[in-house]
């Protein structure tokens, strides 16, 4: 008899996401390219593996892929929690703040008031500046910057407006209860003045939090700029708990409207699956972009966790990864503009492949090749089965199941029997996405990690992104279809570490 080793807590790891090395986080914050560095700041408690003492945690890549932890960046103190916020690079010293010969990075960040505070119950925006590359901030002495009296305004984004309409620093922050994001401008980052707010719409079924607001080209035209409104709210995704939608439309410096809005007011739950989603699984919320990145790419980083069961999932010392970072773009798609997703990845990691074509699946077929860190990619053409997929994270007790319902048109992650699920009673499920075939068939790429899963459905139209926590001699992956037989056309396995 062979003795089944229960999974130890650090097994977990991520080899591929960032987690902190022994603390809490949540949110990315201050996303920025900055002099060679990706600079990633996060919601940390730098005392705990739960939530609590908010402060900007800190670490850097030159990749995006492996992340080095950095000292904490901007603590909480008796008066304050530094909630959401983001970075900028001020690059002609707009604010006053660089020192003479260094442009400052600026973070503007929530105050969230503690009752020490003459601002107690407030939440407010202020600025913390940096002149040595984003490593040491420092707080300037005028903060608030911006304080609207609310005790939910929160999570501003910030960036460098450059259009018919002038050149300023636009933000987007929330009121959260009322499902409305606000738009403000300024000069000099110090002194803002209001320019709009847009909602409530679409989904409305929780809280609205951490917006963005950024201009992408439509179908790779230049020439069709169309703006993009992320918007997180919690709960109330499409599969429980926390989630993020966008909006796609024209913002004219001052206005954002949208072209894409299913339901003004209040949510219609009838129609929650035609809301645009960010990423259609349980784990993926608080998604914001990166600045300053070189060639005008957008690319986007999110909590991989969920706040219904997110300060108990079973890691240890640290608690919650990031997602990987996603590339995004927008294509028209059945004649509306849709973000499509690419995770970016190191091509130098791409190494021990194996790959098969053209191979009938009728029941339940494993492939050799599997493992527990792996890129999987995977064309499926439908039979008669009415439902086809893969078992991933296998050891014969457990694993993880990916699926499509082509009569359903339905991508499925099936999660009940992936391994710890007993941590929470709102962990374990089965999560379903929208999918439609492209030329007859379903392609799929899937990455794997100690404790995640992220598909990326037909060229990134669809992603589901879900945490998992398996026993790490789970690594068989299999094929499998129910009620008839399914082709898969290629497939190819990448141990990714
Ligand atoms: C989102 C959020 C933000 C807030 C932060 C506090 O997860 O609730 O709205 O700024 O987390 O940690």
């Amino acid at each position: 008899m062979t003795a089944v080793t229960a999974p130890t807590r650090e097994a977990f790891r991520p080899a591929m996401h960032y987690a902190s090395k022994d603390t809490w986080l949540n949110d990315p914050n201050g996303l920025i390219y900055y002099e060679g560095n990706y600079h990633l700041y996060y919601q940390n408690n730098p005392f705990g593996n739960v939530w609590g003492n908010m402060s900007w945690g800190h670490a850097t890549s030159t990749n995006l892929i492996t992340w080095t932890e950095q000292p904490v960046a901007i603590a909480c103190d008796e008066y304050e929690d530094i909630f959401s916020g983001s970075v900028v690079y001020d690059q002609h010293n707009t604010s006053g703040l660089g020192d003479g010969t260094v442009a400052p990075l600026v973070a503007i960040y929530t105050s969230a008031y503690k009752e020490n505070s003459q601002h107690a119950g407030i939440q407010a925006q202020s600025l913390a500046w940096s002149t040595d590359g984003g490593y040491t901030w420092s707080k300037y002495h005028g903060n608030p910057v911006l304080n609207r009296s609310s005790a939910n305004f929160r999570d501003p984004k910030v960036f460098r407006y450059n259009g018919p309409a002038g050149a300023y620093w636009v933000m987007v922050a929330v009121e959260a209860l009322d499902f409305t994001v606000v738009m403000y401008r300024s000069d000099d980052l110090k002194s803002w003045d209001y320019l709009s707010s847009f909602g409530p719409a679409n989904a409305t079924g929780g809280v609205w939090e951490c917006p963005d607001l950024f201009p992408l080209p439509l179908d790779g035209n230049e020439d069709l700029i169309r703006w993009v409104l992320t918007v997180n709210l919690n709960p109330g995704g499409p599969n429980g708990g926390s989630a993020g939608q966008y909006f796609v439309g024209e913002f004219d410096g001052v206005t954002f409207r949208s072209e894409t809005t299913v339901t003004e007011g209040d949510q219609d739950p009838a129609r929650l699956t035609e809301y645009h989603w960010l990423d259609w699984g349980r784990d993926y919320y608080a998604a914001v972009s990166f600045s300053n990145v070189p060639d005008g790419r957008r690319l986007m980083m999110a909590w991989m966790n969920n706040w219904q069961y997110g300060n108990d999932i079973p890691t240890s010392p640290w608690r919650s990864p990031m997602s990987l970072v996603r590339e995004v773009s927008l294509v028209t798609s059945e004649g509306t503009p849709h973000l499509t997703q690419q995770a970016v990845i190191d091509p130098a990691a791409l190494t021990r492949t194996v790959a098969y074509t053209e191979l009938d699946v009728d029941g339940i077929r494993s492939v050799a090749g599997g493992g527990a860190v792996q890129l999987i990619e995977v064309t499926f053409v439908p039979g008669s089965a009415d439902e086809f997929g893969l078992v991933i994270r296998g050891n014969g007790n457990e694993g993880t199941r990916i699926g499509i319902r082509p009569g359903d048109g339905r991508l499925l992650v099936d999660r009940t029997v992936s391994g710890n699920t007993a941590f929470h009673g709102a962990f374990s499920s089965i999560d379903t996405a929208p999918l439609r075939a492209m030329d007859g068939a379903y392609s799929l790429r899937i990455f794997v990690d100690h404790c995640s899963v992220e598909i990326f459905a037909q060229d990134g139209e669809v992603t589901l992104t879900e945490l998992i926590f398996p026993d790490p001699s789970g690594t068989g992956v299999s094929l499998y279809t129910s009620g008839g037989t399914a082709k898969v056309a290629s497939l190819r396995l990448t141990t990714l570490a």
